[in-house]
């Protein structure tokens, strides 16, 4: 049997399942899509073929997002899970090149690098506030080429990073022909939108995914907006028909008749997250502040927190191996926050 060391050397992605009341462990939206919306898709598919092949390259879904986003379709690729798009990056611009990303930040650029080609990985440490090294960013920009990765608003930090400093970034990588990928994972909660940049920076990506706002978690679709001199490029390293009729069916009905339900959500998230911290502030309880659909909590002993409010039935995630005693909590339905702010106040 033939394994490449790098392969062997990575450990497994694991995720363990927890028993559990309420769950806010995976930023994922905490409502499923309604009985009416699912009866259009189960329409749709009753109308569908499944002994047929599906789109090549997801041809209607990238029509329908080109219509959400305003965007080109030549300039969009959809994979299944945003997750499996940060790969073929790396393939496209990282290999035999430099992967670039910060530390801590979403664990699959790390871990699909490191698969890949180990050698390529510089990750850099984000500063105590958890703001960019953007002067050690720009030297590695300065001096060598391939693909940055940057979550914006980040994660798991919640925080956003000023314009400025990524548009210095920017321009930097430009001269030196890297390709900067955006991951724009939660910006409908941050209300931010870097692929109004992309006209000026060709060398940008931005990154987004069906799992959070749109709440689609389950159904596992991603998406790229970018240059279209890029994204075929993209496409060409997606794997042929990958995207389902059933995935196809269920995104389309979301960005169709879907938008108003998101667009509610989105604004819950926004207002429930002040109410949260406005609880934790009353209550004299220290947070890191964050533009998303999750927070980390600072606290003395993350393990003990962590199970004792397990053992109340509220799963949350700890991330003390990535930020020094912290544990992240994701914003669920308003009546799920309250009871999460009783559990928590009452362990902490
Ligand atoms: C920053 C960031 N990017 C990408 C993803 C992956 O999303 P997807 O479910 O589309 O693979 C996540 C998931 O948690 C994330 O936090």
């Amino acid at each position: 049997m033939s394994i490449r060391k790098a392969v062997k050397d990575r450990p497994a992605y694991n995720f363990e399942p927890k028993p559990y009341t309420i769950k806010l462990d995976q930023n994922e939206s905490p409502y499923d899509l309604s009985a009416e919306l699912k009866e259009k898709v189960f329409d749709k598919l009753r109308d569908t073929a499944f002994n047929r092949y599906p789109d090549i390259h997801a041809d209607g879904l990238r029509a329908a997002i080109a219509d959400y986003c305003d965007w080109p379709e030549l300039g969009i690729a959809v994979g299944s899970g945003s997750n499996t798009l940060i790969r073929r990056m790396i393939e496209i611009s990282g290999l035999g090149q430099t992967v670039l990303c910060l530390k801590p930040t979403f664990a699959v650029y790390e871990l699909d690098a490191n698969l890949l080609e180990p050698d390529a990985l510089i990750e850099l440490d984000l500063n105590a506030d958890f703001s960019l090294p953007v002067e050690k960013l720009k030297e590695v920009l300065a001096s060598k080429t391939g693909v940055f990765f940057l979550a914006n608003p980040a994660a798991p930090t919640g925080n956003i990073h000023p314009q400025t400093e990524v548009l210095e970034l920017l321009k930097v990588a430009q001269q030196n022909d890297w390709t900067v990928i955006i991951d724009e994972a939660y910006h409908q909660f941050s209300d931010t939108d870097y692929s109004k940049l992309i006209k000026d920076f060709p060398n940008m990506i931005c990154l987004r995914t069906l799992s959070k706002a749109f709440g689609l978690a389950g159904v596992r679709l991603g998406y790229a907006l970018g240059n279209p001199d890029y994204i075929k490029h993209v496409q060409k390293a997606i794997p042929p028909f990958s995207v389902s009729v059933v995935q196809l069916a269920i995104a389309e009905v979301v960005l169709g008749d879907g938008r108003q339900v998101v667009e509610d959500y989105i604004q819950e998230v926004r207002s429930e997250r002040e109410r949260i911290f406005a609880a934790l502030d009353a209550a004299n309880i220290a947070y890191h502040p964050s533009a998303t659909n999750f927070f980390l909590l600072p606290c003395k002993d993350p393990e003990k927190l962590y199970n004792a409010v397990l053992a109340d039935g509220l799963l949350i995630r700890r991330q003390d191996h990535l930020v020094e005693s912290c544990l992240r909590i994701s914003i669920g339905k308003p009546e799920e926050n309250t009871e999460m702010l009783k559990i928590i106040l009452k362990h902490y």
